[in-house]
């Protein structure tokens, strides 16, 4: 039986994806704060190393597919929490577990990112870089010292830096991930109708651009968590062995209508 990694398997799209890969024959192993087979807190490099340990020790080094949807949303508290989980939560356990992925047969990886990536231009921005050079404590420290005109939207700044980063560390790693045979994508998903988004929605300061966060799309404003783990089912399986590298926008057309020309 192939083994699967899922983290954020206790909610929403990860407990999604973890039935559609149930449903596939696949044998999943879950991480969560709660509720999960390995129990760990990937905010913190401790909680991460125990979750890569333990990891591999239940799937006895050899993984098939990892899935990486942990997160927090603008809303989380304290601010560095969502960096933290969001970027190096992911990233921590794509480097824990590439060797272990590279014994799998046909392996793949995905992560998480999400369409409020491209809200805002990141290039040449310092926090991107941070994340980039993998430099938690001076990520930490730019969302603390944001300038008093940005301070009110440290949590949607970190939310939407740590998802354009994750995306870009998926890229980053195509080459030598590529070259070991493990393929590696990133899912970007709009609005889908989960406790996270139900968390914004509630939320003071972000809860009026996330009711406007729809899709320009008749059928439906919001996806629901099956909607995108049938699309991380397909990119992580064996359907889909040329797509590598990737980011894939499952946002009902918002990217598309705020940046027609880009893509
Ligand atoms: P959710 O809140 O239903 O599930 C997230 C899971 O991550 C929860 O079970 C939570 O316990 C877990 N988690 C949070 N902090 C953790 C930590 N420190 N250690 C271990 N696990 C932790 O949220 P949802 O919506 O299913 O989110 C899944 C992913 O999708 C997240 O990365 C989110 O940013 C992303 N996303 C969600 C969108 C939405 O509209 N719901 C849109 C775009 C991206």
């Amino acid at each position: 039986k192939k083994t699967a990694i899922v983290t954020g398997a206790a909610s929403g799209i990860g407990a999604a994806v973890c039935e559609q890969l149930r449903h596939a024959g696949m044998r999943v192993i879950g991480i969560d704060l709660r509720h999960s087979d390995i129990c760990a807190d990937l905010s913190t490099a401790a909680g991460r190393a125990y979750a890569v340990e333990a990891a591999l020790c239940l799937s006895e080094n050899r993984i098939d597919t990892l899935v990486c949807c942990a997160g927090l949303g603008p809303q989380a508290e304290p601010v560095a929490s969502i960096a933290a989980v969001n970027y190096f939560g992911v990233t921590a356990l794509l480097d824990g577990l590439f060797g272990a992925l590279q014994a799998g047969c046909r392996a793949s990886a995905v992560v998480v990112s999400s369409s409020s990536a491209t809200l805002q231009a990141w290039d040449g921005n310092p926090l991107r870089q941070a994340y980039l050079d993998n430099d938690e404590a001076a990520v930490q420290a730019m969302l603390a010292a944001l300038p008093p005109d940005l301070a009110p939207q440290a949590g949607f700044i970190a939310y939407a830096s740590s998802k354009n980063a994750v995306a870009c560390a998926v890229r980053q790693r195509a080459a030598s991930w590529g070259q070991a045979g493990v393929r590696l994508n990133a899912v970007a998903p709009g609005a889908v109708q989960t406790p996270l988004l139900e968390a914004g929605l509630a939320d003071a300061r972000y809860g009026e651009g996330i009711r406007n966060f729809v899709a320009p799309l008749s059928t439906r404003a919001r996806a629901e968590p099956a909607d995108i783990a049938a699309l991380i089912g397909f990119v992580a399986g064996d359907s889909a062995p040329f797509i590598h590298g990737s980011v894939l926008f499952a946002d009902g057309g918002i990217d598309a209508a705020m940046r027609p020309q880009h893509f």
